[in-house]
């Protein structure tokens, strides 16, 4: 086996994965007003202003990233229990994909998050009833929120709710209001996990939460052929590509979505991966590139199209630099 191994062109021969700007989507957290605010639990990530947010998409453009993932850090005083604000033409969000796509048009893709949880004084991704999170009544929002992202501008729809018959709900609605070209990417296998403290500390939803969790709407991690049912009905109800999140504990599940469906799917290395890798690099401990680069190549081996990442900018100068 050594032979093949000898040296950097022998290993270059027979190298069966690579890793390419083409696979990275790059996460970017945005808020109200200007300038940009360290988010203290993701080091080096920032919550960007709305003129800072449009640099960060030109910055996108000029590295060759395909797509961003846009989500909001939303001011307090709009959360209420129905998260009405999701459903405002001109919520942040709304507003800055706007002034993105005027600056960038399709040389980028927008991805935007369909749930409430950015928007909800109470912190849980649906409508909440009696302490319970209420699948169908929720749905109907998710699609309202749908249209109105749709209608700003975003080229993808993401949702990450995880309630029962959203997809083919929202293609529907999309359809309906003459977005037939909007794709879906279904968070389709997202569990709940741990894994997503320092996201909820970047859009401020921590607090909102408290002590509650989402193991009622979110897949458990002891599930696989859960996930495999997951996938299937949301590619039935029109999903264009599909999601495993968290991304490096699950690369088992992003491995049998793929051979089992063979649809485009990406895996979200989320924020408290990230963490992990960043935090330990920044104390020493890690080589913070190559352990970058080796979950990256990872993710691709396991037979994922695309990663969502914190790191995608960083990735994308390395690749360029080669
Ligand atoms: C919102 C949402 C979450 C993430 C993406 N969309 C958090 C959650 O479900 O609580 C997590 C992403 C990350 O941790 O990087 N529904």
């Amino acid at each position: 086996m050594r032979r093949v191994r000898s040296t950097d062109w022998a290993r270059r021969l027979v190298r069966e994965t690579s890793l390419s700007v083409d696979d990275l989507i790059w996460p970017l957290f945005v808020m109200a007003g200007s300038g940009e605010q360290p988010v203290g639990s993701l080091p080096g990530v920032n919550r960007l202003g709305e003129k800072e947010i449009v640099a960060a998409a030109k910055r996108a453009v000029e590295l060759g990233i395909p797509a961003i993932a846009l989500f909001p850090a939303t001011d307090p005083k709009l959360k209420t229990d129905d998260a009405k604000e999701a459903i405002n033409p001109d919520n942040l969000v709304c507003r800055v994909t706007r002034a993105i796509k005027d600056e960038v048009g399709d040389s980028l893709g927008i991805i935007l998050d369909v749930a409430l949880d950015p928007y909800s004084s109470h912190g849980q991704d649906g409508l909440v009833r009696d302490g319970q999170v209420i699948n169908d009544e929720t749905v109907e929002v998710l699609c309202q929120q749908s249209v109105v992202q749709a209608a700003a501008g975003c080229d993808i729809i993401a949702p990450s709710d995880m309630m029962d018959g959203r997809i083919g709900a929202i293609r529907s609605a999309l359809d309906a209001a003459g977005h037939h070209g909007v794709q879906i990417m279904s968070y389709a296998a997202k569990y709940a996990s741990a894994f997503y403290g320092p996201f909820r500390d970047a859009v401020g939803s921590a607090a909102n939460l408290g002590a509650a969790d989402k193991k009622t709407y979110q897949q458990s991690p002891s599930q696989s052929d859960e996930a495999i049912a997951e996938v299937a009905m949301d590619i039935a109800e029109g999903a264009d590509s599909v999601m495993v999140k968290p991304g490096m504990p699950y690369l088992d599940i992003v491995a049998r979505v793929k051979e089992t469906f063979g649809v485009p799917t990406f895996a979200y290395q989320v924020s408290g991966e990230y963490a992990m890798l960043r935090g330990a690099a920044d104390a020493g401990w890690l080589d913070g590139d190559a352990v970058m680069l080796e979950s990256l190549l990872a993710f691709k081996r396991a037979g994922a199209d695309g990663v969502l990442t914190y790191f995608a900018a960083d990735a994308a100068e390395w690749l360029r630099r080669g």
